[in-house]
């Protein structure tokens, strides 16, 4: 199948069938997607929490207003965020970048000590959360298109207490903030209220803006 024609398949799952397990290869598969995304100035800004452990997932249905998606799903991603930039962190990208490319570190320092002026220096955690948080969703729209070509339903989520999720997960503890949900499984065809629409989207022509 295309691109296309995935992106055709895929919907925002609402009810997935509790019974089937999203095999760990896919899983697998589906990280390493979002591994391969790219973000501003490489820095991979974001991590990935991945949960089928059924009491955890549990709980974070509770902080997501008690989602049957959560319930039923197999695996659920979260997207968690750096919650500020630090010179370790750019640093680290600095001698990965180096050490992969064989670039020599001065170099290579060059151009992520401009990176550490203007985000470390010049902006606030929060301006700095704005910014790694948008770097997730990259990773969020990589692993809904990979999972719908290996077939796999997902659901994107912003429906949930991030506070509640971040103090679950202790995130605090690991410099990051959780910014998004992706649920895993299979569709529950007969009972999924959506399954049977089609998609709404603005058509092309009031969508583009084009100037030739
Ligand atoms: C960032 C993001 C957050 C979303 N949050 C939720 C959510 O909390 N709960 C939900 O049921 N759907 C959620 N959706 C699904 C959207 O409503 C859905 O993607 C949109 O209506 C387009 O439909 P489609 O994905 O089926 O093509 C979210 C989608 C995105 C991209």
């Amino acid at each position: 199948m295309s691109l296309l024609e995935d992106l055709k398949w895929r919907y925002a799952t609402k009810k997935y069938d509790p019974t089937k397990k999203v095999e760990e290869e896919k899983v697998a598969q589906i990280i390493e997607a979002i591994r391969l995304a790219p973000t501003s100035s490489g820095l991979q800004q974001f991590q990935v929490i991945v949960i089928s452990n059924p009491e955890l997932k549990d709980k974070v249905r509770a902080a997501s207003f008690n989602s049957q998606i959560i319930e039923d799903c197999s695996h659920l991603l979260v997207f968690a965020a750096w919650d500020k930039y630090t010179n370790e962190r750019i640093d680290e990208m600095s001698s990965r970048s180096s050490i992969s490319r064989g670039i020599p570190k001065e170099k290579s320092d060059a151009y992520y000590n401009m990176i550490k002026k203007a985000y470390v220096e010049k902006q606030t955690p929060e301006q700095n959360f704005i910014h790694t948080a948008r770097q997730s969703y990259i990773g969020l729209a990589f692993a809904m298109a990979e999972a719908a070509e290996l077939k796999v339903d997902s659901t994107p989520m912003e429906g949930f207490d991030p506070a509640q999720v971040d103090e679950l997960l202790d995130l605090k503890s690991k410099g990051l903030k959780s910014v998004t949900l992706l649920a895993l499984g299979y569709r529950d065809e007969e009972n999924d209220w959506l399954a049977k629409h089609d998609k709404v989207r603005v058509s092309t022509e009031d969508f583009v803006i084009e100037y030739k």
